[in-house]
């Protein structure tokens, strides 16, 4: 994929005044004058390390505002939803066009879709309570670093987030009144062979990973190229105990991963924990601990 860079001034950080990305998320595609493109492989709050083709360099991340380049398909954890957040900033300046409903409706939260002059569609969702929020933000940070697709979360609000638009439909749409049993039966296949592709076991490792108890047929998306896309995070990690009844993480098993991967996941998890507030942090050491406890049975 093309990455094309784009030009980000926002409110959090930056690293040694070259490159303006927040808070670097591990994976972030970063840019610097004399050492070339980058890529974050891990920050302590006050210091952010960048893998260069010449070599790791470790920077202070200071707090100030500065111009800087951030490629706009980096999957750094807060990469990604920093660079929607830019793009809703500039949808959101071109103007807005419409609003609507959404193919199904939000049941607990208010669940619209923006149109905006830029041609860009955004679901807006305002929930019952700030900790939904900050739940589907963290769902959506962790999400990033292990690669489960969901839709970059943006804060727009105390209890009010904005998601690009997922294109596709949810799946519960695989299923219609007019359908012969022969159809439903086929629509029921159709859908069981998605759980097993390696975006839904990405999307049961997330759901092991955040206690998602709500991952209904209205809560994933199928992708006009087919494949199973998560979205609605809000509920999760609500239980005392972090468990799923998630369909996706029916035939789950640690070897559906590599090594590498868990250990480059723990990692990037474990790097989240300065950009999140005090709720969140609990939240990601319990992530972490079902983490533990997935890899070793
Ligand atoms: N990012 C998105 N892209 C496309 N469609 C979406 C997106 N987010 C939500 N939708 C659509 O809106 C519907 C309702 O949204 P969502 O499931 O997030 O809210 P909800 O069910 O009310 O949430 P909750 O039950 O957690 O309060 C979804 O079933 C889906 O059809
Ligand atoms: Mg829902």
């Amino acid at each position: 994929m093309a990455t094309r860079v784009i030009e980000l001034v926002g409110p959090e950080g930056f690293i040694h005044g070259w490159i303006f990305v927040g808070v670097p998320g591990v994976g972030g595609k970063v840019f610097h004058p004399s050492l070339g493109h980058g890529t974050v492989t891990g920050h302590s709050g006050s210091h952010a390390t960048v893998r260069f083709a010449r070599g790791t360099h470790t920077f202070p991340a200071r707090t100030g505002k500065g111009p800087g380049r951030l490629s706009q398909h980096a999957t750094g954890s807060t990469g990604s939803a920093n660079s929607a957040a830019a793009r809703l900033a500039r949808a959101r300046a071109s103007g807005l066009t419409g609003k609507g409903d959404t193919a199904a409706l939000g049941l607990q939260a208010e669940v619209h879709v923006e149109s905006y002059k830029d041609g860009s569609k955004w679901i807006s969702k305002k929930l019952p309570t700030v900790d939904d929020a900050e739940r589907e933000v963290l769902a959506g940070k962790v999400s990033d670093v292990i690669g489960a697709g969901a839709p970059a979360v943006i804060r727009s609000g105390n209890d009010h987030i904005h998601e690009p638009l997922v294109a596709g439909k949810p799946a519960v749409t695989l299923w219609r009144d007019d359908l012969t049993q022969q159809e439903m039966e086929d629509a029921a296949h159709h859908a069981i062979s998605l759980l097993s592709t390696p975006e839904g076991k990405r999307i049961g490792l997330l759901d092991t990973l955040i206690g998602n108890r709500d991952r209904g047929l209205r809560n994933w998306m199928i992708s006009p190229a087919g494949k199973p896309v998560p979205i609605d995070h809000n509920t999760s990690w609500t239980e005392a105990k972090l468990g799923t009844e998630s369909p996706f993480v029916k035939d789950l098993r640690p070897s559906d991963f590599t090594a590498a991967q868990l250990d480059k996941w723990e990692a990037g998890l474990t790097a989240l924990r300065p950009s999140l507030s005090a709720y969140q942090q609990e939240m990601l050491t319990r992530t972490l601990a079902a983490l533990k406890s997935f890899r070793h049975g």
